[in-house]
């Protein structure tokens, strides 16, 4: 009998709805050719159910989508919305909730694709960033003391447990083994300033690199250098691994040398329970409803959810078909200017499978 997945699909706002309909089109076709089911649930989150029932995030949501397979997200953020009530409150909750303490974010140029870095090509930009996903800053304590006064304080520290640290570094050596590239993870910390949290990221590092991954080489690169070679040489990283707050800055310049937030998808990854696929780019209000927007991030982080399901071969089929599509077809990667419209890019994806 032909397997079935289960997964939740999160449209939530903006231009969400659009992208995750040409990702959806492209699962299904898929799907078809190699022999498997999706069977997908759609959940009403984001800006308009906030705005017409106050809730964001309701506990019995998550708790049912502990019962899928995988999570697929459009995109979460609304105009009318304060910023960080539906970032913190649905993106980030559910990624603390479900422990999805990886966020996977493939560097990748794919042929065809504008890159603002001169001279460099799909050959030189070919790297993934391991971001952990569920500590640090974006989960460590914090508050104000005498908010509103000339002595006002704020604080909110960056933590991290050994075993935070140590789960994220085995996921990245065991992904820079699998990628089988160069077998080269770098650290991307900072500790020269940083000098209690790097500091136990580096030991783990080199503890547990030579201990149990021998075979993998490892260098280590501050965040600000890292982002200077990024620029620079690119051709020269293979893994990158680091902390939550770094790991979001580098990869949003990341996804600009690779074309944009057009193209850039995420996975935020539990590897032992329920993960949730992202196109990286946001709402897009400007956009929305316009049918003009880029799909092809989501339909790469559809790539990517089956990858992470187990279905290999399509997950290469998807990348393939991308690659054509950029590489003969679009003109941009940018909104209004793909020389088709975003069920056009979808079509082109499902016509070159
Ligand atoms: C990302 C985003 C989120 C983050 C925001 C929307 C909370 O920038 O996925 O990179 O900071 O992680
Ligand atoms: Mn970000």
């Amino acid at each position: 009998m032909a397997e079935t997945y289960k997964i939740a699909v999160i449209p939530g706002d903006g231009t969400g709805f659009e992208v995750v309909r040409e990702g959806r089109k492209v699962l299904d076709a898929v799907a078809a050719r190699f022999g498997f089911k999706i069977e997908a649930s759609d959940f009403d989150l984001g800006g308009d159910r906030y705005l017409r029932t106050g809730e964001v995030l309701p506990d019995s949501a998550v708790s049912e989508l502990r019962g899928f397979d995988a999570i697929y997200l459009g995109a979460i953020g609304h105009p009318d919305v304060k910023p960080g009530i539906l970032e913190k409150g649905i993106l980030l909750r559910l990624r603390f909730e479900l422990d999805q303490y990886i966020n996977l974010r493939p560097v990748k140029l794919y042929p065809g694709v504008d890159t603002p870095l001169k001279d460099k090509g799909p050959d030189d930009i070919d790297y993934v960033v391991v971001r952990e996903n569920t500590g640090g800053i974006y989960t460590g304590t914090g508050g104000f003391s005498m908010k509103g006064t000339p002595h006002e304080v704020a604080v909110q520290s960056m933590v991290y447990s050994y075993e935070q640290v140590r789960r994220c570094l085995k996921f990245a050596f065991e992904y820079t083994r699998r990628r089988g590239k160069t077998n080269t993870l770098a650290l991307c910390g900072k500790t020269n300033v940083l000098t209690y949290v790097y500091d136990l990221w580096e030991r783990a590092f080199h503890e547990i690199g030579e201990r149990d991954f021998s075979d993998i080489k490892r260098e280590y690169f501050h965040v600000d250098a890292t982002c200077m070679w990024m620029v620079k040489n690119p051709e020269w990283f293979d893994v990158i691994v680091t902390g939550n707050m770094f790991g979001d800055i580098i990869t949003d310049l990341g996804a600009m040398t690779q074309g944009g937030m057009g193209i850039a998808a995420g996975g935020n990854i539990n590897p032992e329970g329920v993960s949730m696929f992202e196109p990286i780019g946001g709402s897009a209000p400007k956009y929305t409803g316009k049918n003009v927007i880029n799909p092809l991030a989501a339909v790469a982080a559809a790539g990517m959810m089956l990858e992470n399901l187990g279905e290999d071969e399509a997950a290469r089929a998807v990348e393939q078909s991308i690659m054509k599509v950029t590489g003969t077809k679009l003109a941009s990667m940018q909104a209004g200017r793909m020389g088709y419209s975003t069920s056009e890019v979808g079509d082109l994806v499902v016509e070159n499978l």
